[in-house]
Formats: structure tokens, C-alpha cells, sequence
């Protein structure tokens, strides 16, 4: 059951796999973070790549969250779901001049700049565009490690992201040069699915220091610190980082900068609200394994075989049977592709329906079409009822992204 609906029926309609998300859940997660930073001057900014499903932005909007974005397509998404352009934050490493200049039109409250190229780049742009002067922020690379997966570790030294401390006064000085940019905010990301508080703190001790090197300048236009996202979730044994923790943390440090402090929740927001529904295809035995073959694998969620990452597995209508350990494989034809290894399960059998849990955040938004399989349908339930948000791709839709194939 989803809020008192049963994953059962949503399988047996919908089909799967299928994604289904809870949108109370979702609206809690939100309460929950509005009221631990309710003592700072703060926005919730919604990292949209973890779920840029449209009825969820739409549902986040209407809550009060503003938005970060990393794209064009993000940022046409978050226009058409009804988010205000200066409640948009555009950061990304590689933003393209084209995704510049849309940003530009839009005039989105604040545009991250990563690299002093970048802010030639968008200067220019600004410049051949006219218009009010585009506001920017100045993405930090605070230089901290964090406790996470290799590839979620975003902010030390050698990271790609971001512009080294020591470069962000002469960063400002540049922008300050450039008519057509005025400098709004520090921002910065220190890594995903955080669970200590430490890398948060160090990282916004950088900021607070360089807002006073800035005002120290005489660059009094700093409206914003921005602390990125990152917090951490339950997927297994791990003990979640709570918000309330977090604010309290860095409240003495930031509570008198007169400054708005915003975040950047993806996963906190929507990732324990979702699940991806899959199907017991066959059972096998080889090699001294059980193996549970479902319906969905690494194309629909890749978080498994990527990160190694642990996705709790249910079955829907359980039976009450004795465990088994088993390896949940998918239908990919890699032996990468897994959504579980070496896992205590209960006994299933042909046709049972699993719930794959912990999927609302880089699921969807991380699945491909590998081997030409079409990606799930995304489902919504609030107030008691389920609906399909975003319908299953088919096969013929593949086939028509092929020119040869179709119209273009
Ligand atoms: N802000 C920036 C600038 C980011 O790069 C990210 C995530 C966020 C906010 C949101 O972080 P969150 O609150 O969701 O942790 N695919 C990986 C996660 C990649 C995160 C990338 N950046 C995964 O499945 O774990």
C-alpha cells in the first residue's frame, strides 16, 4: 500500500516496470526542511535533476520551492511546470553558450558561473543579447572531501567543479567589469547522499569567509549564500541526516551574514518517495546462485550497477514464506546488471510483483533505452488516488527517434 493505494492494483493496470511516487511523502520531506530552516532567511531550491517528472516540480511548486537546474531541458521543464525565472538557479560545469543565452532571455534569478571561460562566454552572450545585466552567482570549490561514493564527491580540490577559493576575489573583481553580469550569490556543492554534517559546515565557514573578503572589496551585492544539496537518505542501515541537525548546525555561523541561505535538496525530497514496481519473469539456479530474473534491470535503474548502491526489495503481496538469498538480475544482456546481490528474500515465483524501494531520485531521470527496451511510466498517487503522469514509452516510439524509420 502507497498512501492507501495498492501497489498491487497500480501493477496490475499500469503494467510494469513502472515508477510510482508518493506525493504526500514528498510534500512532508518539504514541511520538514521549511521548518528546520524556518530560524534563517532561506529558500528551498529543488535539484531537479533527481526527478524532473513534471507533476512532481508542479507539486514542489506549489509548496513555495524554487528550483536548481543544470540544462536547457531542465530549464524548459521547470518554465512549462510554472516556476517563477527568479526562483531558477542554473549551475553545471559545461553550460553551452546557446544554454547561456536561453538563460539569459529567461532572466532566471541566478546563473552559477564554474570557470573564468564561462564567465567570458556568458559576458559576451549578455552583451550581444542587451537587456538588464544578467545575474550571476560564483560556484566555490570549497574544498572539502565527503564520506560518499567516489562519484558523488564533488567539492575536493581536484574536482571539476566550481572555481578554486583562492580565484573567487578576481572572479568578482571580472564580473564586476562586465556590464551585462551583476554578481548575486556564493554558492556551492560539497557532494551527494551526505551523512555528517562536518563537510556542510566547512564548506559554508568558505562562504562566510569570502562574503566578507567581498564586502571587504567594497562588492556589497551578495544576496544569497547557497549551500547546495546533498542530504543524505535512508536506503539501508544508514542513519539519515536530518534536516533539523543540519540547521541548527549552521545557524550560529550564518544566522547574522543578512544573507538568504538556500539549499538544494534532490534526493531528500523525493527519494524515499518513490518505488519502481517490477516483475518476477523466471527463476533460475547456476553456479551455486539463485537468481530472480524481473522485468527491470540497469536501464530503468541504473543506481545498482553504477554505485553499487543498495535499493531495499519487497514483495508486494507477501506471502509469509522462508527466505531465500538470491541475486535480483534484470534483462540486460551485461553481467553488470543487477539490482541486487547476494539479497535475503522471500520466497517468489513467476508473476509475483516487486517494489523497489528508494527509487524517487535518479531513477527515472538516469534510465535508458539500452537494448532498445522503452522506459517505464511514471506514476503519481496523492490524496488516494494514482494516475499516470508520464505514459510508457513503445517500442514504435524508439523506432520513430530513428530517421529512417520515421517522421523528423
Ligand atoms: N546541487 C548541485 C549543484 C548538484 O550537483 C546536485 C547533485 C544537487 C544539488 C542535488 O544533490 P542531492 O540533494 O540530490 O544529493 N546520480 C547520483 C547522484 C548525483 C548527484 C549530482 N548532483 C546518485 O544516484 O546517487
Amino acid at each position: 500500500m502507497l498512501e492507501g493505494v495498492p501497489l498491487a492494483e497500480i501493477a496490475r493496470e499500469a503494467g510494469t516496470p513502472a515508477y510510482v511516487y508518493n506525493a504526500a511523502a514528498i510534500r512532508r520531506r518539504f514541511a520538514e526542511l521549511t521548518a528546520a530552516f524556518a530560524p534563517l532567511p532561506h529558500r528551498i531550491d529543488y535539484a531537479v535533476k533527481a526527478n524532473s517528472c513534471s507533476a512532481v516540480l508542479e507539486l514542489l511548486r506549489e509548496r513555495g520551492a524554487g528550483c536548481d537546474i543544470v540544462s536547457l531541458g531542465e530549464l524548459r521543464r521547470v518554465l512549462r511546470a510554472g516556476f517563477a525565472p527568479d526562483r531558477i538557479v542554473f549551475s553545471g560545469v559545461g553550460k553551452r553558450p546557446d544554454e547561456l543565452a536561453a538563460a539569459a532571455v529567461a532572466r532566471i534569478g541566478q546563473l552559477n558561473l564554474e570557470s573564468l571561460e564561462e564567465l567570458d562566454a556568458l559576458g559576451a552572450e549578455a552583451q550581444r543579447l542587451g537587456g538588464p545585466p544578467v545575474r550571476v552567482g560564483i560556484r566555490v570549490n570549497p574544498d572539502v572531501t565527503v564520506e560518499t561514493h567516489p562519484y558523488t564527491r564533488t567539492a575536493m580540490a581536484a574536482a571539476k567543479f566550481g572555481i578554486p577559493a583562492d580565484q573567487v576575489i578576481e572572479t568578482a573583481r571580472r564580473i564586476r567589469a562586465v556590464p551585462s553580469l551583476a554578481l548575486v550569490g556564493l554558492a556551492m556543492h560539497v557532494g551527494s547522499q551526505v551523512l555528517d554534517p562536518a563537510p556542510f559546515e566547512q564548506g559554508a565557514a568558505r562562504l562566510a569567509e569570502l562574503l566578507a573578503a567581498l564586502r571587504a572589496e567594497g562588492i556589497e551585492t551578495i544576496e544569497s549564500l547557497d549551500l547546495g544539496g546533498g542530504l543524505g537518505i535512508q536506503y539501508h542501515v544508514e542513519t539519515p541526516l536530518a534536516p533539523q541537525r543540519l540547521a541548527e548546525t549552521l545557524r550560529p555561523m550564518l544566522a547574522g551574514l543578512g544573507v538568504t541561505i538556500r539549499i538544494e535538496p534532490g534526493r531528500y525530497l523525493v527519494g524515499s518517495a518513490g518505488v519502481l514496481l517490477a516483475t518476477v519473469l523466471y527463476r533460475k539456479h547456476a553456479g551455486g546462485t539463485d537468481f530472480v530474473v524481473v522485468d527491470t534491470g540497469m536501464n530503468d535503474l541504473e543506481r545498482p550497477s553504477r554505485y553499487q548502491a543498495y535499493h531495499e526489495i519487497v514483495v508486494v503481496q507477501e506471502q509469509g514464506c522462508r527466505e531465500r538469498l538470491v541475486d535480483v538480475v534484470g534483462p540486460i544482456c551485461e553481467s553488470g546488471d543487477f539490482l541486487a546481490l547476494g539479497r535475503m528474500l522471500p520466497a517468489v515465483e513467476r508473476g509475483e510483483v516487486l517494489a523497489i524501494l528508494g527509487a524517487g531520485a535518479y531513477g527515472f531521470v538516469m534510465s535508458s533505452n539500452y537494448n532498445d527496451r522503452p522506459r517505464p511510466p511514471e506514476i503519481l498517487v496523492d490524496d488516494g488516488r494514482w494516475r499516470v503522469v508520464r505514459r510508457r514509452e513503445t517500442v514504435e516510439d524508439l523506432i520513430r527517434y530513428d530517421s529512417v524509420n520515421g517522421e523528423q
